[in-house]
């Protein structure tokens, strides 16, 4: 099913965003500047909110039904679930110490680094194999009823930072991203031949 692919690749998009604004702010610890610790926490609410409360969860019911077509894919779809629950406390791991840091609680920058670079380095790789192994193989052999199946387990939920509203919370990152994709497209439409 075309849509439900495409909406899964284009939210792996929004999260790779939001990584690479999460990087700047790593950049800075690297060069001794202050990073922006409340866009460092709005990063990872947002990912924690609805990447590991529904983009995962309807992950999980993908790759099970995928498993279950192609016993090949078990393994390595072994991998990305644990990787799931991995990403998961790792986010509130850093969301923790961002809280610390901002409420001015003792809390050592090197942790506070140290948390996000592992986050970031993780992620970025869990994304970048669910692209490569993963939905070539869901294109090919989930079938309209499949979806069905995975849209009964992890029920839909409205995006609170990429959707047509975004919450009070994200309203920041919602223009700093916007601001992003509009000078990503601007570049690419001068790039283009
Ligand atoms: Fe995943
Ligand atoms: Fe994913």
């Amino acid at each position: 099913m075309t849509s439900q692919i495409a909406q899964w690749h284009a939210e792996h998009g929004n999260f790779s965003l939001l990584l690479s604004i999460l990087e700047e702010q790593v950049a800075r610890f690297r060069d001794g500047e202050s990073p922006d610790y409340h866009l460092m926490l709005e990063i990872v609410s947002y990912l924690r909110e609805f990447g590991d409360c529904y983009h995962h969860p309807r992950e999980d019911a993908a790759f099970d039904i995928l498993a279950a077509h192609d016993p090949q894919m078990r393994l390595p779809i072994n991998r990305l679930l644990q990787e799931h629950r991995v990403i998961a406390v790792a986010g509130e791991e850093l969301v923790a110490r961002l809280n610390q840091v901002i409420s001015d609680a003792y809390v050592l920058r090197a942790s506070v680094e140290a948390a996000a670079a592992l986050y970031l380095a993780y992620y970025r790789h869990h994304i970048a194999t669910e692209e490569r192994l993963v939905l070539p193989r869901a294109r090919l052999l989930l079938s309209a009823q499949d979806w069905d199946a995975v849209a009964r387990a992890a029920p839909s939920y409205p995006d609170p930072l990429f959707g047509s509203s975004p919450t009070a919370a994200y309203l920041r990152l919602a223009r700093l991203t916007a601001e992003r994709t509009t000078a990503q497209a601007r570049q690419e439409d001068v790039a283009a031949p």
